[in-house]
């Protein structure tokens, strides 16, 4: 691994102090800065009013994944951006120690998340005549050309340490150009991609992303915080004001609740709850961060019309299972009764094969966080169409080398669990 992190990074990441990117505008707690993720920042997620800070060493056209992860390991004063296995991976136990792997993330959850992936193999069948397996499937009406979706991320400055700083191709990196790598990028792979909702973000900053969904009308989803209610309902009609068809709400970021200033308040949601979001809005509401079984089928009786089984890729709580090992459960008790409602899984998906293996254990569809995220970062919308692309190749060899015909029916069978 040829990470140096420079001597800012090495604090941020052994004593857990979230340096403010180039303006120094604010810092976490060791404590809090695990729980970092996508709140508390004192200004917002916008450059402050100093001089951009340039970087040197940008590859300004990148032409290859290596290219895009080496620029983003320049920008992000956060992350070390490992590139174990050459493949962009963090697994949790490069550079960072102690601290917080990829951007935030409890230890323990995100390190399970990799390696429940890890831990499973694939079957491999090659005497059958599957050459060209259908990887198209649709999610809540939308066709996907393949089933999956970048992972809600954001935040520039108190998440990634990148605001403020010029990106690899000259320009400043702002919330709106991070957001339109991941939006554009997954769009025109025929795929989709999240608009964030910081939980201390302005609303200002939160419509200038919704500007790039309704740009990508009907190809672009917003994620909104489990807010009051009243703050839901207000943030669900901008949303569909701006043409999403579907919108998720990060139940996991309830546990926020504490950090939250007056006037940013984020909240459990209880089954009552759920139904009041499902009546009022009038496209799908997705609930993500669900880890039981109870919680599951509260959301389907509540309407909801899919869930994401996820930790927040490990960044909510210290110590939860990893999301492979719920999911099964979850689907088989969800199916039992009868729900057609798909569920989706993310949290530690870093290739095709693990693509496949969550198809496997029932997951209608998969988020990919962090490495979506440095390659918006690192190569805008050009690095995200090479994040789906590599994935999709990869998916593409997996299905061949199993003998899986179509993405929307996977056998079971192929996974094994220990490898
Ligand atoms: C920097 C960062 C910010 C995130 N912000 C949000 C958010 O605002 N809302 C949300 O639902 N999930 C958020 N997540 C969690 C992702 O949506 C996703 O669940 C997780 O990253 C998946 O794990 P992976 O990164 O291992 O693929 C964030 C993740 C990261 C790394």
């Amino acid at each position: 691994m040829d990470n140096k992190l420079d001597q800012n990074r090495r604090e941020f990441l052994t004593k857990g102090a979230v340096l403010a990117a180039a303006a120094g505008t604010l810092a976490l707690t060791a404590s809090s800065s695990a729980h970092a993720a996508e709140a508390v920042a004192t200004t917002g997620a916008t450059a402050s009013a100093e001089e951009p800070k340039a970087i040197t060493g940008y590859i300004k056209e990148p032409k290859n994944l290596k290219d895009v992860l080496g620029n983003a390991r320049k920008i992000m004063s956060t992350c070390a951006a490992c590139d174990v296995a050459g493949a962009g991976r963090c697994n949790g136990k490069g550079p960072c120690g102690e601290g917080v792997p990829g951007m935030g993330g409890m230890r323990q959850s995100f390190v399970r998340n990799i390696e429940a992936f890890e831990g499973m193999s694939l079957t491999m069948r090659s005497l059958h005549n599957v050459s060209k397996p259908k990887m198209e499937t649709e999610l809540l009406g939308v066709k996907l050309a393949m089933p999956i979706l970048t992972g809600v991320t954001g935040g520039l400055t108190y998440n990634m340490g990148a605001a403020n700083k010029l990106a690899f191709d000259g320009e400043v990196m702002t919330e709106d150009k991070y957001a339109r790598g991941i939006i554009e990028g997954a769009a025109n792979s025929g795929c989709l991609g999240w608009a964030a909702d910081g939980i201390e973000d302005p609303l200002d900053t939160y419509k200038r992303r919704l500007d790039v969904v309704k740009e990508f009308k009907g190809r672009a989803i917003a994620q909104i915080k489990p807010r009051t209610q009243q703050e839901i309902f207000e943030r669900i009609d901008l949303v569909q004001n701006a043409g999403a068809p579907f919108f998720a709400i990060d139940i996991d970021s309830a546990g926020r609740a504490a950090r939250a200033l007056p006037g940013n308040t984020v909240e459990p949601k209880d089954l009552k709850k759920l139904k009041e979001i499902v009546k009022y809005a009038k496209i799908p509401f997705m609930a993500k961060g669900v880890m039981t079984v109870e919680e599951a089928l509260m959301c389907a009786e509540a309407g909801c019309g899919a869930i994401v089984v996820s930790n927040h890729g490990g960044r909510v709580l210290s110590s939860t299972p990893a999301t492979m090992h719920v999911l099964p459960a979850i689907v088989k008790a969800v199916r039992d009764r009868g729900y057609k409602m798909p569920i989706l899984v993310d949290g530690g998906v870093r290739d095709g094969g693990d693509v496949l293996k969550a198809l496997a254990s029932g997951a209608h569809a998969v988020l990919v966080g962090r490495p979506m995220l440095r390659a918006s970062l690192g190569g805008g919308v050009k690095g995200v169409e090479m994040q789906f692309k590599r994935f999709q190749g990869e998916l593409e060899s997996s299905m061949v080398l199993t003998g899986t015909a179509d993405v929307r029916n996977v056998d079971p069978a192929i996974l094994l669990q220990s490898v």
